[in-house]
């Protein structure tokens, strides 16, 4: 019998995971990506207790918020009264907007005089508009339709999906175009616009490669 011996059986795995989980948790919360109009409560962990006074900062030059022993310090800033100092140092922010966006600085100074900044970035989106998917071009040869449909704004994320799987991924740009035959063409095509907090769509349907569905294509018709 040998007890030590049975150490080196704890998997792996195990011994990793607790690691790894932290570091997730971690990451959470020091990046936050939200939609615009949303509440935000900003959060840092592990600050420690015996402070002197603790100041947030929406960057080095404007203060929001700061306590010493009182009660809370509001400065003049884009916030107005949309900031509240809540309990264990986290920043409220009612109905985020764009501007908002920036990386935040807790200051908490230390009775030992000792200063310490902790950073989160916050990032607010508006939602994607809708998109329209526009006709650029449809030709018809020989039972072979050319269609050629753009869709969304440049700069956003957009996916084409046909009537079941998306397109090959390389159409990740806001024009489709592509070569279609009555084997293989698809009874709708989906534009697809998203960013981290949102996603739009449009359709258009077809019944025959070239030939718009006009009653697929306004659903609702009796
Ligand atoms: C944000 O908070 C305010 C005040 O508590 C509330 O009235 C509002 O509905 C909240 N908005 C969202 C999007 O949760
Ligand atoms: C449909 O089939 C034709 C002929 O085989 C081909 O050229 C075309 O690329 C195909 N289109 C799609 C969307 O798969
Ligand atoms: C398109 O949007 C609708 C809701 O507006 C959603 O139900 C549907 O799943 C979306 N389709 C795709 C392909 O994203």
């Amino acid at each position: 019998m040998c007890p030590q011996r049975q150490e080196w059986f704890i998997p792996l795995g195990l011994l990793l995971l607790p690691h790894l989980l932290l570091a997730n948790i971690q990451d959470a919360s020091d990046q936050m990506t939200v939609i615009s109009g949303s509440n935000v409560t900003l959060k840092i962990s592990n600050v420690i207790p015996d402070y002197k006074q603790l100041a947030w900062f929406y960057n080095d030059n404007q203060k929001i918020v700061e306590q010493e022993s009182k009660a809370p310090k509001y400065f003049k800033s884009q916030f107005k009264d949309r900031v509240r100092l809540g309990v264990d140092h986290t920043l409220f922010i009612y109905n985020v907007q764009k501007e908002d966006s920036s990386t935040y600085i807790l200051k908490v100074l230390k009775e030992s005089g000792r200063e310490i900044s902790k950073y989160i970035s916050l990032e607010v989106l508006d939602p994607v508009p809708k998109p329209v998917i526009k006709f650029e071009k449809t030709q018809e040869e020989s039972n072979r339709c050319h269609l050629k449909l753009s869709c969304g704004t440049e700069g956003l994320s957009v996916s084409w999906y046909g009537d079941s799987r998306p397109f090959p991924k390389e159409i990740h740009s806001n024009v489709l175009e592509i070569t279609v035959n009555p084997q293989n063409y698809s009874r709708s095509y989906t534009c697809q616009v998203s960013n981290a907090v949102s996603s739009k769509n449009d359709t258009v349907y077809f019944t025959l490669p070239c030939s718009l569905d006009l009653m697929g294509q306004f659903g609702v018709w009796p």
